[in-house]
């Protein structure tokens, strides 16, 4: 076993690991905490998602470096370089659509978190705790949940680019 055999296990490891953690917590989130705090009052659901949606950003995005640096290892392990971007052969084969395929979607989820974490979001709980119950608190809320949403289903689509990058297209 070389040791780059074993670093990049490792790096498989903390991959999944890291996507498990991003996923898991989404996830939770959004099929349970949220629906829990809706039946709750707006106050107390405002200081909670406030505090716990600051603590989720800080680890997603934790996640997403980790995820980063991982893959890009990974891709390197499998001996794609920055070159094989430029050739149109690769780009088609069914590997790198896979890759390709993989890192829009990764992009598009990092505009949506930063959208929803350092804009939409801040500025829903903010609304809540001042003005519960306002329309532009509801408005906001309305909007922070869709994104979140929206990143879970991109983030469930990352996930089966991840098994066919690994295991080839279904057709
Ligand atoms: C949130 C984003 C991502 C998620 C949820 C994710 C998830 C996964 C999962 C679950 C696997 C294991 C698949 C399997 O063994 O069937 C995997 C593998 C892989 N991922 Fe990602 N990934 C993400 C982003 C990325 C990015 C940005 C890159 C490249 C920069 C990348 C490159 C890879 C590579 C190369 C493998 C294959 C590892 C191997 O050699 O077995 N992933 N990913």
């Amino acid at each position: 076993m070389t040791t780059l055999h074993t670093l990049y296990l490792v790096s498989v490891w903390l991959h999944i690991l890291a996507a498990m953690t991003w996923i898991g917590g989404m996830l939770f989130l959004v099929l349970v905490v949220v629906p829990w705090l809706r039946r709750g009052d707006r106050a107390t659901a405002a200081a909670f998602l406030r505090d716990t949606g600051t603590r989720f950003r800080d680890v997603g995005w934790t996640c997403f470096g980790v995820i980063l640096a991982t893959g890009t290892f990974n891709l390197w392990v499998r001996g794609v370089r920055i070159a094989d971007l430029a050739r149109p052969s690769w780009r088609a084969s069914p590997f790198g659509k896979a890759v390709l395929w993989k890192l829009a979607v990764f992009a598009l989820v990092l505009v949506v978190s930063a959208y929803h974490d350092f804009v939409i979001g801040p500025r829903a709980t903010a609304a809540l705790r001042d003005a519960p119950g306002s329309v532009a608190a509801e408005r906001l809320r309305r909007r922070a949940s869709w994104l979140g949403r929206l990143d879970a289903v991109l983030a469930l689509i990352l996930v089966a680019l991840a098994v066919i990058l690994v295991r080839g297209w279904p057709w």
